[in-house]
């Protein structure tokens, strides 16, 4: 098992497949894109199912969630989700996505095994789109919502992050439009995790923030019901139910407690926390020969070294290195 010494257990593995995008998040990356890992330091195929497969087989992961940068730019990625359902015991499987590309792939997807897909969606509106992510793309993004839902990756959950001033006043129709379609709404916090650096606390729309604004259309009231578990996302019942949105409050409202992920980047690095200034490197050891016990050992002491918590309302803490585009949503 990967534990830590505060007695979390990590069994939540994210794998980020690739560093690229088609979009321009502006939370994410700046608009001329980033110098991107060359094609030699990525994990091949291969390699991912090897380290995959390890996480399975021998350290207690139960979830295996695929993402990027843009996961979907990865070519190889329906026949990783198939050998991933194959492996014993068979962990859930799910992607994080932008949405571009799932009209095409959503089938292929869901034949070869995977379970959940979460989209990211900010705006409705197509000028505010090509704003945020300098891609004029919305529509791709709203047909692929549609093709995951028809191929049954359900339930579909879609996450935004409102900016100050770009799309803060979407929340209301962004909700409305997730509860027309059947999709599962969840706001995150946007996180200091961008390559530019451009994160400010007083430009982030915190927790209170978003459901005061969701209050101004809808009656908004906290699921007592249902344990939050290890979930980041805080659920609250949408006028009387059964709708439901979620609120991830990374920074205002931290779950670092209860977290239960680790990550592989697409360079075979684990990291044991998105906020980690440290890195494990299991891609040379296993391309040096080592044999699985002992890719397991430095795993699981990667796991170890994990910190209490992310800590950005310390005033000694430091972004880390990479975007969260290497590092994996
Ligand atoms: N803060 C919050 N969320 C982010 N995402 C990407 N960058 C940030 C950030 N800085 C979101 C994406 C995607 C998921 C992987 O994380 O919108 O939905
Ligand atoms: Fe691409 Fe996701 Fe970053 Fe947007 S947030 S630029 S979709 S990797």
């Amino acid at each position: 098992m990967l534990v830590d010494t505060f007695g979390r257990t990590a069994t939540d593995l994210r794998v980020s497949l690739t560093d690229r995008c088609n979009l321009r998040c502006s939370y994410c990356m700046p608009p001329e894109g980033l110098d991107w890992l060359p094609k030699p330091e990525l994990l091949t195929d291969d390699e991912v199912m090897r380290l995959v497969g390890l996480a399975v087989r021998d350290l207690g992961v139960t979830e295996v969630r695929y993402t990027g940068g843009e996961p979907l730019l990865r070519r190889g990625l329906p026949d990783i989700v198939r050998r991933t359902a194959e492996l014993a015991p068979r962990p859930q499987i799910s992607l994080t996505t932008n949405g571009i590309g799932l009209d095409r792939l959503a089938g292929p997807l869901a034949d070869a095994g995977l379970d959940r897909v979460n989209v990211s969606l900010d705006t409705l509106d197509p000028e505010t789109f090509k704003r945020l992510a300098h891609r004029d793309r919305l529509d791709d993004v709203l047909t692929g919502l549609a093709a995951a839902r028809s191929a049954g990756l359900e339930p579909v959950k879609i996450n935004a992050v409102l900016m100050r001033g770009i799309n803060d006043h979407e929340a209301v129709p962004l909700l409305r439009y997730c509860l027309d379609h059947g999709y599962r709404l969840r706001f995150i916090e946007q996180m200091p995790l961008d390559a530019q650096h451009g994160w400010t606390r007083h430009d982030m729309i915190t927790a209170d923030e978003i459901l005061e604004r969701l209050s101004a259309a809808f009656a908004i009231a906290p699921d007592e019901e249902h344990d939050r578990g290890s979930a980041p996302a805080e659920s609250f019942i949408v006028d009387g139910g059964p709708h439901m949105v979620g609120v991830i409050g990374s920074v205002s409202r931290p779950f670092c407690g209860a977290c239960d992920r680790v990550r592989l980047t697409a360079d075979g690095q684990v990291r044991n926390c998105l906020f980690a200034t440290e890195e494990s490197n299991l891609r040379d050891a296993l391309r040096a020969g080592a044999d699985d016990a002992e890719l397991a050992e430095r795993w699981r002491k990667a796991v170890r070294a994990k910190r209490a918590g992310h800590g950005i309302d310390d005033p000694s803490f430091l972004q880390p290195a990479r975007p969260m585009s290497a590092i994996g949503g």
